[in-house]
């Protein structure tokens, strides 16, 4: 489940990446009516659902991997547990992926930590400890850090 997932290209981009994969992206209702449209576009419809919601609400569960991509350097760290517990939640045993722009040295970039700080006000660009920290509160923790540069990926399980 692409959580935040936007207007799906995303979650096409792993789709077709991965034959096997089926997936469903949430977004709040304006957005996703983008997502169906790119899922539609790219013949992927039979393989991925679109769901109107929003991460602070109960997610749908049963999916064996949420996927949180560029959506936790939006939020301060209130909102970020929150969103992150929401994953946990539904998860239960499956996995969170937070895919953000983390170095691989596992620290934050300052020049986008400073870019959202200045656009979002509550925004932040987190390195992999930070986002240990948050995913402790939600009740994760880190069970692996793929990188993925300019990004990584990090990976995380019922703690
Ligand atoms: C920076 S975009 C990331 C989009 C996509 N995940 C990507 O990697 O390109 C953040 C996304 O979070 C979505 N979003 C914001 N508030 C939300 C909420 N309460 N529930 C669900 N999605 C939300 C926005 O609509 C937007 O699509």
């Amino acid at each position: 489940m692409d959580v935040g997932g936007g207007n799906g290209t995303v979650l096409a981009a792993l789709l077709k990446a991965h034959e096997g994969l089926k997936g469903t992206v949430l977004d709040l209702p304006d957005t996703v009516a983008e997502a169906r449209e790119t899922i539609a576009a790219q013949g992927l419809a039979d393989r991925c659902d679109v769901v109107a919601g929003s991460f602070f609400d109960p997610l749908p569960e049963g999916a064996d991997g949420y996927l949180l991509s560029a959506v936790l350097h939006d939020w301060d760290d209130e909102a970020s547990r929150s969103i992150l517990r929401r994953c946990a939640e539904a998860a239960g045993g499956g996995r969170v992926f937070v895919a953000e722009r983390i170095g691989p040295d596992g620290e934050l970039h300052t020049e986008t930590d400073l870019r959202m700080l200045a656009y979002l006000g509550g925004g932040r660009e987190r390195g992999v400890a930070e986002l240990a920290g948050l995913a402790a509160d939600a009740g994760l923790r880190v069970a692996a850090v793929h990188p993925a540069p300019p990004l990584s990926v990090v990976e995380l399980a019922a703690a």
